[in-house]
């Protein structure tokens, strides 16, 4: 299988919880490769940026609020089939339906405030990592 990157972002709620290090700990301890890493805070209008693609949805007002409402930690990752092995790392957009062990299930309040985005395919992973991180933020580390 391809190796892939993916866009982790642990969102405010993962901040403000104090729970940076544990969720880090969990990318890791599932083999991630960190490639790029920084706290970061949106504005209003970075985030309704970041996800124009639900500007239809009625949740995106809330999202975007959400979204710029404190720090957050975007973190680069790689891993072969990146994409969809993050996702099943940290479980259905709604804790509730989120399976035993998953990143959400662990740490997500509400299907709004979830703790994690990934994204959702190579293509956007790559843009993704492109709206946060230069070209000389990125480590390159191989494999
Ligand atoms: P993400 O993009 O953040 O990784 O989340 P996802 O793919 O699992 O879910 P998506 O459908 O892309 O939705 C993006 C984010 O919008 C918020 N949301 N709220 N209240 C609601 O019904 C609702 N639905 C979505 C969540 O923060 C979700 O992660
Ligand atoms: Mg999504």
């Amino acid at each position: 299988m391809a190796i892939e990157k993916t866009l982790c972002i642990l969102k405010p709620d993962a901040v403000k919880a104090g729970n940076i290090g544990n969720i880090i700990a969990h990318i890791q301890k599932e083999g991630f490769k960190i490639q790029a890493m920084k706290l970061a805070r949106l504005s209003d209008r970075s985030a309704g940026k970041f996800y124009e693609v639900h500007k239809e949805r009625p949740f995106y007002g809330s999202l975007v609020e959400f979204m710029s409402s404190g720090a957050c930690v975007p973190i680069a990752l790689e891993k072969e089939n990146a994409i969809a092995e993050w996702r099943r790392v940290i479980g259905a957009t709604d804790p509730a339906e989120a399976a035993d062990g998953t990143i959400r299930k662990l740490y997500a309040t509400s299907k709004g405030e979830n703790a994690v985005h990934g994204s959702d395919s190579v293509e956007n992973g790559l843009r993704e990592i492109a709206f946060f991180f230069t070209e000389a933020e990125i480590a390159e580390l191989g494999l």
